[in-house]
């Protein structure tokens, strides 16, 4: 019982026990899922991602250790997080990853772990991955050219990422395909990208151009929309249905857990495609993620700046309690997200920077 002594005091001064067991905003969204970015540094460069030129990384000493994720995501798993995906820069440039998956898998209410990479490095890394707990990833793939390949991404490695492609399915994983679509580089290879996916069984999600881009290049009419892609698709494949008009049953959409992409599929039934349309149709009043960058800092939307500093807190010697109650006032002040700022008429290129705080 609290004694009347302590009367007028507040949570902060008393330290007790924190009831809470979910990180809810002010607009009634929940997290649970969390994206955490293992490094800024990337063996690519796409275009619509990395500064071209002098790229300032963070610094060694400023990444957080496997050590301090772990304690974060022990503290946001009590918090009712219970999906991680790892992300980077190119998360598979970080030394001995399976280490990290395997001490995440153990954290009991995680239900699974997921990657997204550039599929440059996962041939050699998959098998080991997987058994250490990993359950998906999802592979960036936007052009099936190699000379084009080469001129999004700065890379040789179309054959590679294919390769490791087959890698993942062979051990086991489930695999999307992540497919940004930008106005007069990649359009006319979006039938090429549906039949691939309904050749390989795999979910190639097309994903409208964010201004996340490290050069400065985005630009509205850059963005080929969901719409445009859809009208594609039907002239060239066939009609297209949103899944969940054929099928009721959440246990199936569960299974194919694409979010935020919304899943069509065909008449025939041959194949599944997705969409990430974040500018036409913005997807901010279902978020249910937050974000850890590699450097420490929490991001509740994609369009936060510059994130709540957790590192240094860690760093100081904190305790759990006090991480826990600035991780639920901090996720409080989540803000609406690209939908306001669509709104007020405020999109410009580089709002962020997709290598630094992992999409
Ligand atoms: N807009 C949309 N998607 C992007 N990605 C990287 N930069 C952008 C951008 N500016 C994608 C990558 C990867 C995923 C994490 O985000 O292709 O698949
Ligand atoms: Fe690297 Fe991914 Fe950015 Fe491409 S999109 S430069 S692969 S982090």
């Amino acid at each position: 019982m609290i004694k009347t002594h302590n009367e007028g005091l507040n949570t902060n001064e008393l330290d007790l026990p924190i009831r809470q067991t979910t990180l809810s905003d002010s607009f009634g969204r929940v997290a649970r899922k969390l994206r955490i970015s293992l490094t800024d540094r990337c063996n690519m460069r796409c275009k619509y991602c990395m500064p071209q030129g002098n790229i300032k990384w963070f610094k060694n000493e400023d990444i957080l250790t496997y050590d301090e994720i772990f304690r974060l995501v022990v503290i946001l798993a009590s918090l009712g997080i219970d999906r991680i995906r790892l992300t980077g820069g190119e998360p598979l440039l970080r030394p001995k990853l399976e280490d990290l998956v395997a001490s995440l898998k153990r954290i009991t209410p995680i239900k699974s772990i997921s990657m997204t990479t550039n599929g440059l490095l996962l041939a050699d890394k998959v098998k080991r991955l997987k058994e250490a707990g990993l359950d998906s990833v999802n592979i960036s793939l936007d052009s099936f050219k190699p000379t084009r390949f080469k001129a999004i991404t700065g890379t040789d490695g179309l054959e590679k990422v294919r390769d490791s492609i087959d890698a993942a399915v062979s051990v086991g994983l489930r695999v999307k395909i992540n497919t940004v679509i930008v106005r007069g580089w990649n359009e006319d290879e979006i039938v090429d990208f549906v039949e691939f996916a309904r050749n390989s069984g795999h979910i190639v999600r097309f994903i409208e151009f964010m201004p996340l881009d490290g050069e400065g290049i985005w630009q509205t009419n850059l963005v080929f929309s969901k719409n445009e892609m859809i009208n594609i698709i039907i002239k060239n494949i066939g009609n297209i249905v949103p899944i969940n008009a054929v099928t009721n049953s959440s246990d199936s959409m569960n299974m194919l857990n694409a979010d935020p992409a919304t899943l069509y599929c065909f008449a025939d039934g041959k194949g599944i495609v997705g969409f990430i349309p974040s500018i036409t149709e913005p997807f901010c009043n279902s978020c249910d993620r937050i974000r850890l960058t590699s450097d420490g800092k929490l991001l509740t939307c994609l369009f936060e700046k510059p994130g709540y500093d957790l590192r240094n807190i860690l760093r100081a010697g904190i305790s759990d309690h006090e991480i826990k109650k600035r991780l639920i006032a901090n996720v409080k002040k989540k803000p609406e997200g690209i939908i306001r700022i669509i709104k007020s008429n405020k999109l410009e290129p580089s709002l962020n920077m997709m290598h630094r705080i992992g999409g």
